[in-house]
């Protein structure tokens, strides 16, 4: 190998798996992969549109390659993921150094696109088709956690959202494909799996014999895999009102399932909700928490919310502080509310909330997140926990092993040795806002 590539990704964790499975397709054409992007042939930047910032990132990116390559005229420029998905071919205007743009639903197609490229061809590939998969090798990032995505896309159409636009329709991968995978990635030594979907819980996937297989179907399947030794299985994200029962008599029943879950929440106030077109109101959403708290012994529920949606008054913002308390969510994503491009909120421009309005509720959502956190980590002060190490680092001349509880609390713990990928049990012993203190046991 003597070619090189460098991946840029920004966004959400499908692109980072997306990344990992560039990375693999890639080798298959000499490329390697590189930490420099000065080193590189190929360059890729791997882009998310979920807010402006995010968007004017790539855009930046792609303007100082492009520079670049005034001086070095065979480096090849590829844009990808989800602005990608937007702008199509309309971005050789206005970055002309560009090389490929590639789709969401095009990913599997890089190989073909990549040689079309090599030979001096400028593409563009962003049908709104699933190019099918295909059985290559995974490049995974180092760690002790293997992303598995299972689902693609969304139908739920969020008022504010540009995902389905961007990751098109809802696909579930098959069964057997997801299997392959997981069981790839045992044997390569990752001791979690991470399933992955937009809305993880509407997966509906088909077995070998065409049968139907839900979320829970394919956590059994996953957590029977008995000859791989331990390991943990989680899944992200949740759509509130598709959690079953069965979903959660799974996680109770299944070992290998940790009790975690992520459950965006987006506001706390039943009129800005029915703005944002979710399909449930804070009562259920609520429901659906207690039910679960109720049910599944030291869950953690996390959540996501944005500040500053169009017509939010400031009575309707302090819902959302005021049911981020009572609900005790244990850790919330926040954003400011960022108008995106084809969604029916943006269109709402006489209703949007002024820029130092959103920066402002958005500080006191933080706060709000701050104290929830510190409540949630006080719980487990006296408590022993089994924890996954994940890291081995020295913090101010301490050696320190940091790693997850099975509801993805953050504990850091004095050790001389790297225990990385190991399952220790440790006494928690202090909190901070966000993470534990621990001791071996
Ligand atoms: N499918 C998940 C969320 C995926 S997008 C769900 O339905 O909950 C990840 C998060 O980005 C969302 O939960 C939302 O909080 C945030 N987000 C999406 N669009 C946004 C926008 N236009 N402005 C600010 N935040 C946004
Ligand atoms: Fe976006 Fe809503 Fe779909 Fe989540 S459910 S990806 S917020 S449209
Ligand atoms: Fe961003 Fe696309 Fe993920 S918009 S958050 S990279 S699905």
């Amino acid at each position: 190998m003597n070619k090189k590539v460098y991946i840029e990704t920004l966004g959400c964790q499908m692109n980072k798996s997306d990344a990992e499975r560039m990375f693999g397709m890639l080798e298959y054409l000499d490329y390697e992969k590189t930490d420099d992007p000065k080193s590189a042939d190929l360059l890729i930047i791997n882009t998310c549109s979920i807010r402006k910032l995010s968007e004017d990132k790539a855009y930046s990116q792609i303007g100082v390659w492009g520079k670049w390559k005034k001086t070095r005229p065979d480096l090849k420029i590829a844009f990808s993921g989800c602005v990608a998905q937007q702008v199509k071919e309309n971005l050789f205007k206005r970055a002309p150094y560009v090389d490929l743009i590639i789709g969401t639903q095009r990913l599997y197609e890089l190989p073909e696109l990549i040689k079309r490229v090599e030979n001096g061809e400028r593409v563009c590939s962003c049908e709104e088709s699933p190019y099918a998969e295909k059985d290559y090798k995974i490049n995974r990032v180092k760690s002790v956690n293997a992303w598995v995505p299972i689902m693609e896309g969304c139908n739920n159409f969020c008022s504010y959202c540009i995902v389905p636009y961007t990751r098109g329709r809802e696909r579930s991968r098959d069964f057997e494909n997801i299997m392959n995978e997981v069981r790839k990635a045992l044997k390569e030594g990752f001791k979690e799996i991470t399933l992955l979907g937009q809305n993880v819980d509407s997966y509906h996937g088909k077995g070998v014999n065409g049968e139907d297989i839900n979320l829970s179907g394919l956590l059994k399947a996953i957590n029977s895999l008995d000859e791989y030794g331990k390991f943990r299985i989680r899944f992200v994200t949740s759509y509130p009102t598709d959690i079953t029962e069965e979903l959660i008599d799974t996680v109770i029943e299944c070992d290998k399932v940790c009790e975690y879950f992520h459950i965006p929440m987006q506001s706390g106030d039943d009129y800005v909700l029915k703005k944002m077109n979710r399909r449930y109101d804070v009562q259920t959403y609520e429901k659906i928490c207690a039910h679960i708290c109720s049910k599944v012994k030291d869950v953690t529920i996390t959540s996501d919310f944005i500040a500053g949606f169009p017509g939010e008054t400031e009575e309707q913002f302090q819902n959302t502080l005021y049911t981020m308390k009572r609900l005790e969510l244990d850790y919330s994503n926040t954003a400011a509310y960022s108008p995106r491009e084809k969604t029916v909120a943006a269109k709402w421009v006489d209703k949007f909330v002024p820029e130092e309005e959103k920066v402002e509720r958005l500080a006191r959502l933080n706060e709000t997140n701050r104290e929830c956190c510190v409540l949630s980590n006080e719980k487990y002060i006296g408590r022993t926990m089994e924890v996954l190490v994940e890291k081995f680092e020295n913090h101010d001349g301490i050696n320190v092993i940091s790693g997850r509880t099975r509801n993805n609390k953050m504990v850091h713990i004095p050790c001389e040795r790297d225990l990385t990928g190991e399952f220790v049990d440790v006494k928690i012993v202090g909190s901070k806002t966000w993470y534990l203190k621990g001791e071996l046991l």
